[in-house]
């Protein structure tokens, strides 16, 4: 199989998570609105389902790490913070599935997390069917603190593990981040429904560019292994946080969207401008994102003719490419000059009239 068979992600899964907006606040003493708790949690799937956002596809409600206590428990199992997470986890998750939307739950492969609470290392088993116990349907599963080497046959066990159980569940991986290249794409979206290639994304312009850059560079390798059940994981939406204008968050949907990208946001839904909203909600968008056949966008051919950028005269155009140095011929106004522009790179056209 191509793709992780486990009939889910078929199309790009969408949702939010904490990760990007609130990061690893645990002071819920001084700032209870925006540490990571249950409370957060709830508040997130009320606007979520009251807002539109599951209804516009938006399902998985996921909370990112430091949300664990500092130890397991005695008999070795996981646990949340008791404080932040009084209730305890299947409440959580009963919560999230009584308003019709999905539960989603971080851990990593390793010894700890990224922020240093447990990590799964040595209870794959008791750990899958904790995620199990407490009705998870999706688990992001980080790469911090394992070796590189050890990442594929782990990233393999532990979707074994998840393969066992009667119900599935969504296998969201960060294995190429940690490994060092080359990956093995093959394996990687026969285990993972998702994969993140990208170092994480912040809140600017500049992080977005950055990501673009990297696919421009990945795509041709990898773009042949996603499709419906396996996608690459460009990382959160910033849409409806402080860093992107309105311009620059059309272009983050538009982008994420052309590449089938996972639709995660991580934004604060209590607080969201009305622009971020008509964005983030934008169901012809959106359509292009979920479009079932799942191939992704690629940089296009553009064509102009001489006449379209004000070169009229009737005689002609020598055409020359100033990059590649190169004589591209003669044109006439009408001629239509097409070329593939590759992504991060342009070409120049100079017209000089005959
Ligand atoms: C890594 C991941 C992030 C986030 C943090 C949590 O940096 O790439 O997406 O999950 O860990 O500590």
């Amino acid at each position: 199989a191509r793709a992780r068979d486990n009939g889910l992600a078929l199309t790009p899964p969408m949702g939010w998570l904490t990760w990007e907006r609130f990061r690893c606040n645990i002071d819920c003493e001084n700032e209870p609105d925006s540490c990571i708790s249950e409370q957060l949690m709830r508040d997130m799937a009320d606007r979520m389902q009251q807002d539109g956002f599951l209804d516009a596809g938006y399902k998985y409600v996921i909370v990112d790490d430091c949300w664990l206590a500092s130890t397991r428990s005695e008999a070795g199992r996981l646990q949340p913070d008791p404080n932040r997470f009084p209730s305890g986890m299947v409440a959580l998750g009963d919560y999230i599935h009584d308003k019709g939307l999905l539960f989603g739950i971080y851990e990593d492969i390793g010894s700890e997390t990224c922020a240093g609470y447990p990590g799964l290392r040595g209870h794959f088993e008791t750990d899958v069917q904790t995620f199990d116990d407490w009705g998870a349907d999706y688990l992001k599963i980080d790469g911090c603190n394992e070796r590189s080497s050890a990442l594929p046959a782990d990233h393999e066990a532990f979707g074994a593990q998840l393969a066992a159980l009667g119900r599935p569940i969504v296998y969201s991986c960060e294995w190429p981040l940690y490994e060092h290249g080359p990956h093995n794409y093959s394996a990687i979206a026969a285990t993972c429904n998702l994969w993140r290639n990208a170092h994480d994304i912040q809140d600017h312009w500049q992080s977005v560019v950055s990501v673009a850059r990297l696919y421009a560079l990945l795509q041709a390798e990898q773009f042949a292994f996603a499709g419906p059940g396996a996608w690459f994981d460009p990382d959160m939406l910033l849409i409806g946080n402080s860093g992107l204008n309105e311009g620059e968050s059309r272009a983050q949907m538009a982008l994420w969207s052309v590449w089938a990208a996972p639709l995660i946001m991580s934004n604060d839904l209590r607080r969201l401008d009305a622009a971020s909203a008509a964005i983030l909600l934008n169901s012809e968008v959106i359509a292009v994102d979920q479009d079932t056949l799942g191939v992704l966008g690629r940089p296009a051919t553009v064509r102009f003719s001489p006449n379209q950028v004000g070169c009229g005269a009737a005689a002609g155009y020598a055409l020359r490419e100033l990059f590649s140095h190169g004589d591209l011929g003669v044109v006439t106004p009408v001629q239509e000059i097409a070329a593939q522009v590759p992504a991060r790179d342009a070409l120049m056209y100079k017209l000089t009239v005959q």
